[in-house]
């Protein structure tokens, strides 16, 4: 077999022909890093000839077993299985991604107590020794009765032997960037190393129908640390992520091959442990007292659910003559075009004024449902007068300043309703059909029109 060698960014994973100092895409020094690639000859004469043998099982798809893959497990947190797609299934492989002390060990240790109760667990940590895992254990409050295996190893050989002997229905590994395979030169964490460990853990999941859950780095730019090959190789990707200042976190799931991509999942990191929040939006409503003006709400849609976001805006005259657009937790260049229909469409001019827009609590709400939201709260901003404390609003704004309609507007109306809002500013198409019991809803078919809806009010 010949092997031809290219490059690879260990920061953002872009591959190189030859070896350089500095990445092209990145800009990160010293980050290029060897990987082969097989050329197997056989392979290419097979191609050319056509000339293929040897047997492998073809089946036809009514006749594929499937109770094997439905098979889910709860993890006994709600909001762990909800971002799951539901529990964990058997044969599947997670990647769980986060900064440092996020939470990542803590979840996973609680996971595999909860687990460990009706069935076979194996945590394997390459970072803590036992003595550190049992410490935390006693501050999560794992009962004594938990019954789950442990074992601090990163020779993928030495745990794939106990594998084979305790035969675990399901594996979290702590951290993947630690393991390495004894058989292979490069030190652990390298692109080679990440590569092989999970595609022979990959393997042993499908192959035995073991759940395994691995624990990612990320790097400085946020993305799992190693080629993106990884988050190919993997059924789901999990994001673990946190406002610094709060004490919530969120699992947002970027892939998920058995349930919803862009799931949201909510935590509060407490001195015992991560606990679920299974009505999110409450906290963040409960923070807001009075209505101010530059503020609004806005139904997002997270995955399978609703969460209910505030949306701020502030407008101030610009000191230097390049006025500023900065957009936290939204999409900028969406601000900017929001701001030319504004003027186009609403007569409201903001050339000689910064406007900074944020959704609060370190959310982010990119759906272009927030337009109609996020033009209220400048308007609101600029002219100083508050829309009322339960007021929110949704609607995508086209360019020629017509408000147009967004999918899930009854699942979005109802959550308000439940929340306890009572006005809601929405287009024509997503009125409801049957009247919504304590929730007002003004429709709004133009920009030009919100000034006069806003003086009715
Ligand atoms: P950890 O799970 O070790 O993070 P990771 O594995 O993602 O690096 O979390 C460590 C942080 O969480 C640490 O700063 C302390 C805090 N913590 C709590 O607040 N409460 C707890 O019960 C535990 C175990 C940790
Ligand atoms: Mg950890």
């Amino acid at each position: 077999m010949k092997s031809r060698q290219h490059f690879v960014c260990t920061e953002c994973s872009t591959s190189h022909p030859k070896w350089q100092g500095q990445c092209v895409k990145c800009e990160a020094w010293n980050s290029l890093e060897t990987i082969s690639i097989s050329t197997d000859a056989k392979i290419k004469t097979l191609q050319a000839t056509g000339n293929y043998s040897g047997d492998s099982a073809v089946t036809k798809l009514a006749d594929v077993e499937i109770s094997d893959i439905a098979l889910r497990w709860s993890s006994c947190d709600p909001e762990f299985d909800r971002v799951l797609g539901g529990g964990l299934v058997a044969g599947s492989v997670v990647l769980l991604g986060g900064d440092p002390g996020i939470g990542k060990s803590t979840l996973l240790l609680s996971t595999a107590a909860a687990l460990g109760q009706e069935r076979q667990v194996l945590y394997v940590s390459g970072e803590e020794s036992l003595q550190q895992i049992a410490m935390r254990a006693k501050r999560l409050q794992v009962p004594d009765s938990a019954n789950f295996t442990l074992m601090a190893e990163t020779r993928l050989e030495k745990i794939l032997v106990q594998i084979s002997k305790l035969k675990p229905q399901c594996i979290i590994i702590d951290s993947i960037q630690t393991l390495a395979l004894e058989s292979s030169t490069s030190a652990a964490g390298t692109v080679s190393q990440l590569r092989d460990c999970t595609s022979a853990l990959v393997t042993l999941a499908k192959q035995q129908g073991i759940a395994i859950i691995l624990i990612g780095h990320v790097t400085k730019q946020g993305q799992i640390a190693g080629p993106r090959v990884l988050e190919h190789m993997v059924d789901t990707v999990l994001y673990f992520e946190s406002d610094p200042s709060s004490r919530y976190r969120f699992i947002r799931a970027v892939k998920n091959r058995f349930g919803a991509a862009d799931e949201l999942a909510v935590f509060a990191m407490l001195e015992n442990g991560l606990r679920p929040v299974t009505n999110p939006s409450a906290i963040f409503l409960q923070q807001r007292q009075n209505s101010v003006p530059g503020s609004i709400y806005f139904p997002n849609r997270q995955g399978t659910r609703q969460l209910l976001i505030e949306i701020q805006a502030l407008v101030d005259q610009s000191p230097s003559p390049q006025s500023r657009r900065v957009a936290v937790g939204l999409d900028a260049q969406r601000l900017n075009m929001l701001l030319a229909v504004l003027h186009r469409h609403a007569e409201i001019a903001l050339f000689d004024y910064d406007v900074y827009i944020n959704a609060v609590g370190g959310l982010k709400a990119t759906e272009t449902a927030a337009d109609l939201a996020v033009l209220m709260a400048v308007m609101s901003a600029h002219d100083q007068k508050a829309w009322p404390l339960t007021c929110c609003a949704f609607g995508e704004v086209g360019l020629s300043g017509e408000i147009r309609p967004i999918p899930y507007g009854q699942e979005r109306l109802e959550e308000m309703a439940r929340q306890g809002f009572t006005i809601c500013f929405l287009p024509q198409a997503n009125m409801p059909n049957k009247a919504i019991e304590g929730l007002k809803c003004y429709v709004v078919n133009h920009v030009s029109e919100l000034y006069a809806i806003k003086n009715r009010l």
